[in-house]
């Protein structure tokens, strides 16, 4: 009998070896080897993939239609986008199950075929039957007389469809359960996510269609789609936020077609995804009490600055093996606080659990909030609160030294508009904008003088 023909493909970095192994050696991920059977080429699949080569052209000679965005309407969308919607790209919107990636997408088509009535709409659901669609747009409010709804996971069959219906916008829900006749993987493996979002993308290119396909990751990442869907698709954007809580914030991750900072920000609601305009009075507390172990700071997120509270519970750990659990904010940079706090105030840590809280899920990557970090921290620790009014903003150096951040006048404009009337930041930033707003800012600079506020 014919040996079967397979290789291993790596999830993670589709590095590929001829025997099965633990760990991929070119990216150190473990378990992450797939099997896939080797087809054998014969003149279809061979001459399938080379399409008419294209000779190199001036720029003046290439049109530049795809500049033409077109807007949703829904400003916290069209923000994470660059301004709209470019014709012809590719947009992966990522997130873990249940946060909202197909109500989002339902509810931006809706709009979309609201705006334009004359553009088809094709969404492609795997997932979810029609019925179940139709009663999400049902409680959307949507109705649209040319948004197609299609349960379909066959890629060749979809295809099909979107020759007929030709859709100016469409939907792939999602992309690891649409899977190509012409590959013997399993749905969602390596070679599969390849391929279809290889066809998509052809289909896309030549008819200008705008084309958003969803990717579910889990917890920790693991899987195998939307990893290398990143390196193929035009733009990445991630749903995030707490399944628990209500607020889902969007997040650019890559874009070919504008910046990556900017963040958009919804409300699950019972009636959908509602815009939050205003962050920063969306995640705070108005009644914020004077309790030990929070404090404020602000953070900007492209053109916007948002207040965040952080919180911050010390308890003692009685077997000198202390844990520090984060919730937004990165575990490393909470242990290289705590290390600061070690050294230069002379407390000891390893006898405390340490719990670290961003209130509203929303996550905190800079390092602007280090010094709101080490107050909450500080607080908790001693026991002693933080006046509420008080915002700290400035990033903490291994030598226990505060550090100036950028963007400080957006911030303090933020902060006097919403009454917050003191500021504890860098020696730096105190001298250059003393006076400038009715705001005290106090510099301060080692991190040792932050006990003067507790
Ligand atoms: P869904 O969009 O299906 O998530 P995903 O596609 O990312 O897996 O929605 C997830 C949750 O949102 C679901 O648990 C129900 C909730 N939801 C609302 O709270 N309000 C609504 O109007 C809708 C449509 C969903
Ligand atoms: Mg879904």
């Amino acid at each position: 009998m014919a040996k079967k023909n397979t290789i291993y493909i790596c999830s993670n970095c589709t590095y590929q070896v001829s025997k099965w192994t633990g760990k991929c050696p070119e990216c150190g991920e473990w378990n992450s080897f797939e099997e896939q059977i080797l087809e054998r080429p014969n003149a279809k699949t061979a001459t399938r993939k080379i399409s008419k080569s294209e000779k190199p052209l001036l720029i003046s000679e290439i049109d530049s239609h795809d500049q033409l965005r077109v807007k949703t309407g829904i400003n916290e969308f069209d923000r994470v986008l660059g301004g709209g919607i470019v014709p012809g790209s590719l947009v992966l919107i990522g997130g873990e199950p249940g946060i909202g990636k197909s109500t989002l997408l339902t509810s931006v088509m809706g709009q979309l075929v609201a705006n334009a009535p004359d553009r088809p709409i094709l969404y492609v659901s795997g997932e979810e039957s029609s019925g179940q669609i139709a009663q999400r747009m049902k409680r959307l409010k949507i109705t649209g007389e040319n948004f197609f709804i299609y349960h379909e996971t066959n890629w060749q069959n979809i295809q099909e469809q979107i020759r007929v219906v030709k859709p100016a916008f469409i939907v792939l829900d999602s992309i690891q359960t649409t899977i190509s006749s012409e590959i013997q993987s399993a749905p969602g493996t390596v070679s599969q996510v390849r391929e279809v979002t290889y066809e998509l993308m052809n289909e896309i290119k030549s008819r200008g269609m705008m084309s958003f396909v969803i990717g579910h990751i889990t917890k920790d990442g693991s899987i195998a789609g939307p990893k290398i869907l990143e390196h193929m698709v035009d733009t990445v954007i991630y749903f995030e936020g707490d399944q628990h809580g209500h607020y889902r914030v969007l997040r650019g991750i890559k874009n070919r077609f504008g910046s990556t900072n900017e963040v958009g920000v919804f409300e699950m609601t019972g009636e959908g995804l509602k815009e939050v305009p205003n962050p920063s009075q969306y995640f705070l507390d108005e009644n914020l009490e004077k309790a030990y172990g929070r404090s404020l700071t602000c953070v900007v997120e492209g053109s916007r600055s948002i207040f965040v509270e952080l919180q911050a519970l010390v308890v003692s750990n009685h077997n000198g093996n202390g844990r520090r659990t984060t919730h937004g904010i990165d575990n490393n940079r909470l242990s290289m606080l705590i290390a600061v706090l070690e050294k230069y105030l002379g407390l000891s840590m390893s006898y405390s659990d340490v719990f670290l809280n961003v209130v509203g899920g929303i996550r905190l990557d800079s390092r602007e909030s280090d010094l709101s970090i080490i107050a909450s921290i500080l607080s908790s620790y001693k026991t002693h609160p933080i006046e509420p009014s008080t915002v700290f903003v400035g990033e903490v150096g291994l030598t226990g030294e505060v550090r100036a951040t950028p963007k400080m006048e957006m911030r303090l404009r933020e902060m006097s508009q919403l009454n917050y009337r003191c500021l504890v930041t860098s020696k730096k930033v105190a001298s250059e904008f003393d006076g400038k707003f009715p705001i005290k800012i106090i510099g301060i600079e080692k991190v040792t003088e932050l006990e003067n506020f507790l």
